[in-house]
């Protein structure tokens, strides 16, 4: 689960495959320093890369213009603009607030890593960083460092909590990765089938926390992340489920939650022993942890309620598998 052993140097064609990720406690507020703990989840994105006469992304010769994480993580793999033939598929729903855009980004740019030599762990971090935030202008590292290490991760948590793994930054910006302990625990996810952008969302929280209350919602916000990171770490079921509560009610005042949002956490309830928004917000996905041995009523509550929920359990981080593992899931991003 915890491997961190570097990408290996490999020839082209070669193929990569990523993790997505469930925010536990503090979107929003991390962007802004607060702490974060994020799982890496085993709904997968898988990228193919050959060499090739021409560029093209699942067939798309124009894919530049479509997909914006594409050019930058072409130029920081070091080999420009080059001809390849990429394919991408993925598990994960686009737009839901389950890392799909990190996901692509980190198969891809690990499997670039690979055809260059190879590339440690932390370095791939950065890297994957840096790609994601030259397309969306805004956010933190929680979801490209979750796909690149796996398990439970947290950003910006007290020196106390878990094992440091990296740092990653952007300009005089900086976030603390740390590796923190599974407790062993299956969550459930649910799509409600509202696509979101992430950068506007971003854009409307931090619009909201330079109002005068901006302060004390930020304390907060960070009070119950650190909290939770710890109640995590303890196993202590109940007391999550009500920081998961708690991190909602602060979500709903900033503004991203969403009346569909709110009907599955309503729905997910009485099966669960908490429940939040994960991700940007606005749509997107729920997470909730299930009460033991009702998993299977958890994810027929949401299913009622007309949302596609997943039973995830943690991932490893991303990997170069064999090339005769064919993908079968549906294309990405
Ligand atoms: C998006 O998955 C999580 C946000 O906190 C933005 C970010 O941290 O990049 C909303």
């Amino acid at each position: 689960m915890s491997s961190l052993d570097p990408i290996p140097a490999r020839t082209l064609p070669a193929t990569a495959r990523a993790p997505g990720k469930c925010i536990l406690f503090g979107e929003h507020a991390v962007v802004r320093g607060a702490p974060e703990l994020l799982v890496a989840v085993d709904l997968y994105t898988q990228v193919i890369v050959r060499p090739s006469e021409r560029l093209r992304l699942n067939a798309d010769p124009e894919a530049l213009e479509h997909n914006p994480y594409l050019r930058p993580a072409l130029e920081a793999a070091g080999g420009g603009i080059s001809p390849l033939e990429i394919r991408s598929v993925s598990r994960l729903p686009r737009a839901a607030g389950l890392g799909s855009s990190a996901a692509f980004i980190a198969a891809l740019s690990a499997t670039l890593a690979a055809g260059h030599g190879g590339m440690d762990r932390g370095a791939l971090a950065q890297r994957a960083f840096t790609v994601e935030r030259s397309a969306q202008g805004v956010g933190s590292p929680g979801d490209t460092s979750a796909s690149v290490a796996g398990g439970y991760v947290s950003l910006n948590a007290d020196a106390n909590d878990g094992e440091p793994l990296w740092a990653v930054s952007a300009g005089e910006e900086r976030w603390e990765v740390r590796r923190e302990r599974d407790p062993g625990w299956v969550w459930v996810v649910a799509y409600s089938g509202i696509p979101r952008s992430t950068a506007d969302a971003v854009r409307a929280v931090a619009a909201r926390l330079d109002r005068p209350d901006g302060p004390r919602l930020l304390d907060e916000f960070a009070r119950v992340a650190g909290e939770g990171i710890s109640a995590v770490a303890r196993e202590d079921r109940p007391e999550v489920g009500r920081l998961l509560g708690r991190n909602q009610e602060l979500l709903r005042e900033v503004g991203v939650s969403h009346p569909r949002l709110e009907a599955l956490l309503e729905a997910a309830g009485p099966a669960s022993e908490g429940a939040k928004l994960t991700g940007a917000g606005r749509g997107g996905s729920i997470v909730a942890l299930p009460k033991p041995g009702r998993e299977v009523e958890l994810l027929r509550r949401l299913a009622r309620a007309g949302a596609v929920p997943f039973a995830v359990r943690p991932s490893t981080g991303v990997e170069l598998i064999e090339l005769d593992e064919r993908p079968s899931d549906a294309e990405a991003p």
